[in-house]
């Protein structure tokens, strides 16, 4: 099925001149909310993975339902206060200020096979920040996986270690 023709283009959110992908057309069919999880699947090609992280909080989304899929756990990346167990933090650079993430240390064991997943990759902050998080704990990640990638962003050329993988790409 067409999953663009459910992704809808919102001007100016959350701010002035941001074309903003809104994906809540495509949550709420249900054929097409079972057809992204399987798509977002077969980006693995098969490849193991133990535990699925996803970002807060559109990340928490598809996350789980992969997790589910790849017989994995799913490790929540939170905006800071939120975690309340001990957590690791990573502070990435914004165009105007830093913005932090975090994660509980026990999250991560040494060699886990790690998928990263988020709505949107767009300026690769986010992705970035969430791939240090899970190596400073000794993770392996085994991909980065995206519904939407934003190409005129750049994002990807923040993830060169990494392989990134989208479904949609603008
Ligand atoms: C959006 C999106 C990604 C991130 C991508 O999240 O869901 O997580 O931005 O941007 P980047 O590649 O430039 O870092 P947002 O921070 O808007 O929060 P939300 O998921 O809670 O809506
Ligand atoms: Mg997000």
């Amino acid at each position: 099925m067409d999953l663009r023709s459910l992704i809808r283009d919102i001007p100016d959110f959350p701010k002035e001149g941001v074309i903003f992908k809104d994906i809540t057309l495509l949550l709420q069919n249900p054929d097409a909310l079972k057809e992204t999880t399987n798509e977002l699947f077969k980006l693995l090609n098969g490849q193991k993975i133990n535990k699925v992280v996803g970002m807060e909080s559109r990340g928490f989304l598809f996350g789980p339902m992969l997790a589910s899929k790849l017989n994995a756990g799913f490790v929540p990346i939170r905006k800071p206060g939120k975690l309340p167990s001990t957590t690791l933090s990573e502070t990435y650079d914004l165009e105007y200020g830093t913005d932090t993430l975090e994660i509980h240390i026990d999250a991560i064991e040494k060699g886990d096979k790690v998928l990263i997943h988020d709505d949107v990759l767009a300026t690769g902050g986010t992705a970035n920040a969430a791939c240090k998080l899970i190596e400073r704990l000794g993770g392996e990640i085994v991909q980065c996986n995206f519904l939407i990638e934003l190409t005129f962003l750049n994002g990807s050329s923040k993830m060169n270690d990494y392989s990134v993988q989208s479904l949609l790409k603008y």
